[in-house]
């Protein structure tokens, strides 16, 4: 299968392409030289003329990541808030909603760890439930299920659109629209979706979605963001707040501010925001929907190549599978083959642990491969990775 994308720049303005491959974009991924040069630039700054000043001074680069972000989701500026994760963004949004005794939260058996904690500490704390909904048989989220389960008890729908490790792609359309129809708030933890492939709030039917900068948008670690639509900002009251989301009135008064920077704190990454919005800009200039087609192509191919030996399993699940790869053999254990891989300079990672464990328990799965690809490897790497892995595991 060929793919048509300019490989060749891609791989030319990224560093790393040269020394090694990386296939460890879900965990995070390279940074593309402007992105990595305007996060050298500000921090350079910083310690040359002083870090309020730096501020000042990129005030526009800063400012920029908010339009930035608006444009990738189809949304308005002020309704995205700069947080330092994806964790934290989601938290900040989901502890603002008011859980009474009885009411239930909806999500998926391929939730996020550190959402599905949040969410036992919620339904712990006010007597809400906490309510999986079934997969389909290809092993996504179930819709007709869900649309079964809505009742005037359910207070909110949460869900992972990527896993952290599947290449499962949740239809988040459809349950957007179910949402939608009983008027039910809808959070869509995008971490591993952006950047990855289109996301239109509108479209979608999400009130509250997040992101992470360090994955497929090739953005800096430390940075994430959040989305709130508009009619939802001013109901939803910070869990915490500081003298950036709300203003002092007097020594027993504050007022919070009305748009999505009430989700924010004062101190800030800053050069990461800056960079962040290049980053942003970065993989608009590509197209989104152009790096999914890429992506899509070359997990498949190694899909494909990994079907074909024997001992693999893949474990993708649902419909739709996107850039994230992950598989088990019964002849070696993830971990040795990541180290293996690591000492003839191929990343990938382990998914293991907390992130996936709703998922893996329900399936009996304790840890797999995660080989995440992005637009800038290449067929031949997928043949190098193929190669390697066979020494290992035979064929
Ligand atoms: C689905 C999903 N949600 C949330 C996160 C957490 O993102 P962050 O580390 O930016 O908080 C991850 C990280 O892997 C993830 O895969």
């Amino acid at each position: 299968m060929t793919i048509k994308f300019d490989v060749e720049r891609a791989r030319a303005e990224t560093r790393a392409c040269e020394n090694l491959i990386h296939f460890n974009n879900a965990g995070a991924s390279l940074m593309p030289m402007p992105v990595a040069d305007a996060l050298h630039h500000y921090l350079q700054q910083e310690e040359n003329i002083g870090g309020y000043e730096t501020a000042e001074a990129e005030q526009t680069n800063i400012n920029h990541f908010y339009d930035a972000a608006g444009q990738l989701l189809n949304c308005s500026a002020d309704e995205i808030a700069f947080v330092e994760n994806a964790t934290r963004a989601w938290d900040m949004a989901f502890y603002a909603f008011k859980l009474m005794p009885g009411d239930k939260i909806l999500t998926t058996l391929s939730e996020y760890g550190s959402n599905v904690i949040a969410y036992n500490q919620q339904v712990k704390r006010h007597g809400a439930e906490l309510v999986f909904v079934p997969n389909d048989e290809s092993g996504q989220i179930d819709t007709d299920a869900l649309a079964d389960l809505i009742d005037k008890r359910v207070k909110l729908i949460s869900i992972s659109h990527i896993p952290t490790g599947s290449g499962l792609v949740n239809p988040a359309g459809a349950v957007g629209r179910i949402a939608g129809d009983a008027g039910i708030p809808f959070i869509l933890d995008a971490c591993q979706s952006v950047g990855h492939i289109p996301l239109d709030v509108t479209k979608i039917g999400c009130d509250v979605l997040c992101g992470t900068g360090r994955k497929y948008l090739r953005g800096p670690r430390g940075t994430g963001f959040l989305y709130v639509r508009r009619g939802l900002i001013e109901k939803l009251e910070p869990p915490i707040l500081d003298q950036h989301a709300a203003t002092l009135l007097s020594p027993t008064e504050y007022i919070i501010r009305d748009d999505a920077k009430r989700f924010e704190n004062w101190e800030q990454y800053f050069a990461g925001k800056a960079a962040l919005g290049k980053a942003i800009d970065y993989a608009l200039s590509w197209g989104i929907d152009e790096i999914k087609d890429r992506v899509y192509a070359l997990a498949t191919i190694l899909r494909s190549r990994l079907a074909e030996i024997k001992g693999i399993t893949i474990a993708d699940q649902g419909v739709e599978k996107c850039g994230i790869v992950t598989f088990t053999t019964d002849r070696s254990t993830p971990g040795d083959i990541k180290k293996i891989l690591k000492q003839k300079r191929i990343n990938v990672s382990v998914s293991d642990g907390s992130g996936s464990l709703v998922s893996f328990s329900h399936r009996g799965l304790k840890s797999v491969v995660r080989a995440s690809l992005h637009y800038y490897n290449t067929e031949t790497e997928v043949d190098i990775f193929m190669e390697t892995l066979e020494k290992t595991v035979g064929r």
